[in-house]
């Protein structure tokens, strides 16, 4: 296991570390070396010296790593899936999932860095010609999140590698092995020395700060919370480094009175537990049509309830934890604060007894709207249903927010699923459909949920800029 840190192609010690608990024990499993500020500006050197070198290779080569690194996920899919097990407590059957997912970002991204194209024009007064092309646009600053501690890695560096930009990967505190064996991988695919560091870090202000400062640096791609992501954009901004924002959701999950309950019902499990609902895509307020929603509450609440939580390195475990102490008392506060306002509690409403940081899949009736639960991103296994008389109250409703990342909808009427996927004021919608995250797709948000796409033909643009040649004729 990988637990230094990561910087031009050579392993290193430091001084301090930090610890990594297991959040379905509580236990610490782990310690890794904590970067600071000098560790950041030497990775950055790196970066900076190998930036022209690596831009000046070969599509093909470029698109050849990638390729290996996708076989070499494959390949070491188990250890990797226990790993993210181990960091977040997750079922191994879903870590094994986003191993799959973290891969294909590679998969696709080596099948697109070939594919930069650039333009030929004749100028409107027909003396001269336009040229466009695409180059890397440089270093890049990585900022990840633990939700899910591989694809998240893979869907900027895939990108960034495809571009031939250099990188540095700066992992949440929560996860860091993960992004190290990843380092590791990309070096054994090989990723040049330089081209790519990873600094796990207790002190991300400190990290962060000095990479901006520098003035090298040329783009920051982050996912995370809107706070921090709105904080990281000022900062950048002062250097006018280009950024790429995946920030939080507040996903409305509408279900018409003519849907197909049953299909609706499976696509709410998805949506709502995948990673045990710490996803930004995760559906966060459920929107049902009256005449529907008693059936709709119960059904869900009898699947949620058939859930089993437990440790995910155990076999038979369904639902992990959450990712410490602070995130379950938030969930609490959550149910406690929609309860106060008047919801009812139909499964879950508490956490399990036992060690690790658990909390019992939750469905909530009769959710007033201004419990925060409806307001604020969850984060956790808790649904909140309300029930609307029409389309455009509920569609209203689903608008009502600040965030625009993902909104689903399920209902049999095709003309009805387009004029409410156009209404949505969001970046990404699933139509009768619980899953939209797929690395061939345009993945971002509108509002306040984020700048930019990452994953399709769109993800790679953040590590490009385009250069116009005016030729006289
Ligand atoms: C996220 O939660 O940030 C991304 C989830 C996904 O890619 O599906």
């Amino acid at each position: 296991m990988q637990d230094g840190l990561f910087i031009g192609g050579v392993w290193e010690t430091t001084e301090s570390s930090f610890d990594v608990v297991d959040p379905s024990t509580g236990e610490v499993f782990a310690s890794v070396a904590d970067a600071g500020a000098g560790d950041a500006v030497r990775a950055l050197d790196a970066a900076a010296a190998a930036q022209a070198s690596w831009a000046a290779t070969a599509p093909r080569e470029r698109s050849e790593i990638l390729r290996r690194a996708y076989d070499l996920m494959h390949e070491r899919a188990d250890e990797l899936a226990r790993l993210t097990t181990l960091e977040i407590g997750r079922p191994l059957a879903e870590s094994l999932g986003e191993v799959t997912y973290a891969a294909e970002f590679l998969r696709w991204f080596s099948e697109q860095a070939v594919r930069v194209g650039g333009d030929y024009r004749v100028a409107p007064g027909g003396d001269y010609r336009i040229v466009t092309t695409r180059q890397p646009i440089g270093p890049a600053y990585l900022v990840t999140p633990w939700n899910f501690p591989l694809s998240m890695v893979t869907r900027k560096v895939g990108p960034a590698i495809a571009a031939g930009c250099t990188m540095i990967i700066k992992p949440a505190e929560a996860t860091p092995l993960s992004a190290l064996a990843l380092g590791q991988l990309l070096a054994d695919a090989g990723v040049p020395d330089g081209v790519l560091s990873v600094l796990p870090t207790n002190r991300a202000p400190e990290v962060t700060t000095a990479l901006i400062d520098d003035g090298r640096l040329r783009v920051l791609s982050f996912t995370g919370s809107t706070p921090v992501g709105k904080k990281l954009m000022e900062q950048a901004g002062s250097k006018v480094i280009k950024t790429a924002m995946e920030l939080g959701g507040n996903a409305p999950f509408l279900v018409f009175d003519d849907a197909d309950l049953d299909a609706a019902l499976d696509g709410a499990v998805v949506a709502k537990m995948r990673n045990t609902g710490e996803s930004c895509v995760a559906a966060n307020r459920f929107i049902v049509h009256e005449s529907v929603s008693e059936a709709f509450a119960a059904g869900l609440a009898e699947r949620l309830g058939a859930l089993r939580p437990g440790p995910g390195i155990e076999e038979g475990s369904q639902v992990g934890p959450l990712i410490d102490e602070r995130a379950r008392t938030r969930v609490a506060g959550l149910v406690a604060d929609a309860v106060e306002r008047g919801a009812t509690v139909r499964v879950g409403g508490k956490a399990p007894e036992g060690p690790g940081y658990f909390y019992l899949p939750t469905v909530l009736s009769d959710v007033p709207a201004d419990a925060r639960v409806m307001r604020e991103e969850i984060f956790g296994p808790v649904a909140p249903i309300a029930a609307f008389p029409d389309e455009e109250s509920m569609v209203a409703a689903a608008n009502d927010t600040e965030a625009g990342l993902v909104a689903y909808a399920y209902t049999r009427d095709l003309k009805r699923a387009l004029r409410v996927g156009e209404a949505l004021e969001t970046g990404m919608v699933g139509i009768n459909r619980g899953l939209v995250s797929n690395p061939a797709t345009p993945f971002g948000g509108v509002k306040e949920s984020g700048v930019g796409r990452e994953g399709g033909y769109e993800g790679i643009e953040d590590f490009l800029e385009i250069k116009y040649l005016a030729v006289d004729m």
